[in-house]
């Protein structure tokens, strides 16, 4: 099973990053843990602050993959493209949010991924990506 964990805009900076809201560990660290504990899936990880890229990467594993788990950050409450790519493509996807966005400003309350994904799961730190794995297996 393929599975692409794909990153959107300043989530490089996660271990740096407003850590009382997105903890302290950085993505590449908790990343090695999800590869040893799911040793038997096809992990891959991408991370890009720009937009068009995240698009491509849609468009690359959108017919070969067997899912994508996407944070794609602040382009969630933005992008009518992402929302489109995802439209376009066959993989499904799953939306994940390390905060609660529901409990936070209203403007991140509104997602133009939540309509065309498979689900949303928000608010359980870097274990969203770990529950969301598990959605898929
Ligand atoms: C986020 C929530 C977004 O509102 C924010 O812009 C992010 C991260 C999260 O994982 O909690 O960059 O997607």
């Amino acid at each position: 099973m393929k599975i692409l964990i794909l990153n959107g805009p300043n989530l490089n900076l996660l271990g740096k990053r407003e850590p009382e809201i997105y903890g302290s560990l950085t993505f590449e660290e908790y990343f090695k843990t999800l590869q040893k504990k799911y040793a038997n899936i096809e992990l891959y990880y991408y991370q890009s602050n720009i937009e068009g890229e995240i698009i491509d990467k849609l468009h690359e594993v959108g017919f070969n993959f067997d899912g994508v788990i996407l944070n794609a950050g602040a382009y969630t409450h933005t992008s009518v493209a992402i929302g489109d790519a995802i439209k376009g493509i066959e993989t499904p996807v799953i939306e994940v949010h390390i905060s609660n966005v529901h409990s936070r400003e209203d403007f991140r309350h509104i997602s133009y991924i939540t309509p065309v994904v498979k689900g949303v799961i928000a608010g359980f730190g870097l274990q969203s990506y770990d529950l969301a794995l598990e959605s898929f297996i």
